[in-house]
């Protein structure tokens, strides 16, 4: 049987963000707490302890305000010739999502390098880049790389290093019983979603790059909304046209509260149409996600619980139109948020460290262009 929405119990949080413990104020001590890791591993292992998280309790920002998107890969340059250059190697992962990369440094590229940058991640949908110095650069001129693609998104709950609350830190430290504290509610660490969908503007380019990782274990998959739209009959597809579905950040900002974490911007719901076109390939994608899209607009609760439930089962099963990315020391992955979901896969057992930080720059607002019939 379909779960039902209310079942699914994919939050994106639960994966990939070190809960906070709950801060304990001192008799007659009025400041603000600041959680950091390096205070609780004072002699850390961490390849890079300027990347360990932090959560600055009086950290407060008001609601995101709209800001106008430019979308570098619209116009970009197809052949790529300033992104691989003759020498760097490209290979496909699967035919319709993934791609890896050798021989071209992300820290080195022009603005029209940093463009086709931004078409090929959204026809490929996520591509691997190895070998990368992006880790070893200052912080700020990660970010600033990143910001050439848009507006820095700040997390409303996830750590990050400290002064620079634009960097989302994935962080688990392997310590004990942290593996069995996972699984003991649920039979799987598979939790399909497109990062902070529930804002008005959610990411598009997305880079995420590891700093430290298990041997063997902690890939990233991810599926091609884009194929997934493209598998849907003629009928289903002309019906979705003109839904929108919610996505809440409410969920997500509760559960950070529960465990004592912070919440640094009120959460909110938006709107978003279903099926959702890019603006630089013109590709529509099926744009819900089990981590964040609660109800379709304009339906009963059972019908907008079955129609959902079949849309993520769609999703979730699609191993035919999914990648799944292996990390390896100086890799950085950049996908488009926009045409993919994700899960983090929680599987090693080892107590090595997993470290990742991420950097996603806001996109358009998501819209969508009419049903075109298909010729047969
Ligand atoms: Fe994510």
């Amino acid at each position: 049987m379909a779960p039902s929405v209310a079942q699914i119990p994919d939050r994106e949080q639960t994966a990939s963000v070190v809960v906070p413990v709950k801060a304990v104020p001192e008799s007659g001590e009025t400041k603000p707490k600041i959680r950091r890791v390096i205070d609780e591993e004072p002699n850390t292992t961490a390849s890079y302890p300027n990347y360990l998280p932090t959560w600055d309790h009086g950290e407060k920002y008001p609601p995101l305000q709209p800001y106008e998107h430019v979308e570098h890969g619209k116009g970009a340059d197809p052949t790529f010739k300033d992104l691989l250059p003759e020498g760097s190697k490209i290979q496909k992962l699967t035919p319709t999502i993934g791609s890896e990369v050798h021989g071209v440094q992300l820290s080195k590229l022009s603005d029209a390098g940093k463009d086709q940058l931004a078409l090929l991640v959204a026809q490929r949908k996520v591509v691997a880049f190895r070998d990368q110095d992006f880790a070893d650069l200052p912080i700020k001129d990660a970010l600033e790389i990143g910001g050439y693609f848009g507006r820095h998104h700040i997390h409303p709950t996830s750590g990050a290093p400290e002064g620079h609350p634009e960097v989302h830190i994935v962080y688990r430290n392997g310590s004990d019983g942290e593996v069995e504290a996972f699984f003991a509610n649920r039979n799987s660490s598979v939790q399909w979603h497109s990062d902070v969908s529930y804002e008005q503007q959610p990411p598009g380019t997305t880079f995420l790059y590891v700093l430290d990782q298990p041997e063997v274990g902690g890939d990233t998959a991810f599926v091609n909304q884009v194929e997934a739209y493209n598998r849907l009959s003629p009928a289903i597809k002309e019906r979705l046209h003109g839904l929108k579905a919610t996505h809440s950040g409410v969920e997500q900002a509760d559960f950070s509260k529960s465990r004592g974490g912070v919440v640094r911007r009120e959460p909110v719901i938006n709107e978003h149409p279903i099926v959702r076109t890019h603006p630089a390939t013109g590709e529509k994608a099926l744009y819900v996600n089990s981590g964040f899209t609660r109800s379709i607009v304009g339906l009963k609760k059972e019908e907008s619980e079955a129609l959902l439930a079949f849309l993520l089962n769609h999703i979730s099963r699609g191993i035919d139109y999914q990648a799944r990315i292996r990390w390896a020391p100086k890799t950085v992955v950049v996908w488009d948020n926009r045409v993919t979901a994700h899960s983090a896969i929680f599987d090693w057992t080892s107590g090595e460290r997993r470290h990742l930080a991420r950097i996603q720059p806001q996109a358009e607002r998501p819209y969508e262009t009419p049903y075109e019939v298909e010729s047969k």
